[in-house]
């Protein structure tokens, strides 16, 4: 997840930025793995890149009704958590903002990885505050601004404190 410096996620149901490395950086780690998004942040996601190859993706909707091609639908945490109980790969929440917010609410979420991004930009949707005191912090990549990244970022691992 990649957040600005005044908490803004996104715009008009888009990303605000092209950090090419933090794309690779997500790719590499979600792959093989099991992903959850809100059904607007999949939505979000161009219709040639979706579902995103290699993972599972489940979607959360209140539409029972609702029919993507390729992904699994949930209405809520609970389910989807226990759906892949039993499985090996790791669960990964991908936003957006609605579905961050009440995972942190819900105190279901043990990890996060969270890009800093140097920059203020307009826009609509917010990563919710926490309480970083609760949360061990340990920086895993530095990047400069450079022809594939358009901001300085750094990211972030938060493990929560036991
Ligand atoms: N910067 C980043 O790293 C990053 C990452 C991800 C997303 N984003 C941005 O975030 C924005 C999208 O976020 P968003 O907050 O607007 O929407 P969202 O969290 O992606 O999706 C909201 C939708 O999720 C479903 N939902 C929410 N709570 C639910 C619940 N308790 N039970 C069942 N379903 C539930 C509802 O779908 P239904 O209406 O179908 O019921 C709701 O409309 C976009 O701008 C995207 O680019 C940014």
């Amino acid at each position: 997840m990649a957040v600005a410096e005044n908490g803004v996620i996104g715009k008009d149901n888009q990303l605000i930025w092209h950090l090419r490395d933090d794309m690779k950086f997500f790719k590499e780690l979600t792959t093989g793995h099991v992903i959850l998004t809100g059904r607007k942040n999949y939505e979000s996601i161009p219709e040639k890149f979706r579902p995103l190859p290699n993972r599972v993706n489940c979607i959360m909707t209140r539409n029972a009704n609702y029919d993507a091609l390729g992904a699994v639908i949930f209405p809520d945490f609970q389910s989807w958590i226990a759906a892949f109980q039993e499985d090996e790969r790791e669960l990964f929440i991908i936003g957006g903002g609605e579905i961050y917010r009440q995972a942190l609410e819900q105190d279901i979420v043990d990890e996060m990885y969270i890009t800093h991004v140097h920059a203020q930009p307009d826009g609509d949707t917010f990563f919710p505050n926490f309480d970083t005191e609760k949360w061990e912090k340990e920086i895993i990549m530095r990047q400069q601004k450079d022809e594939r990244n358009e901001f300085d970022f750094v990211v972030v691992k938060f493990v929560r404190k036991s």
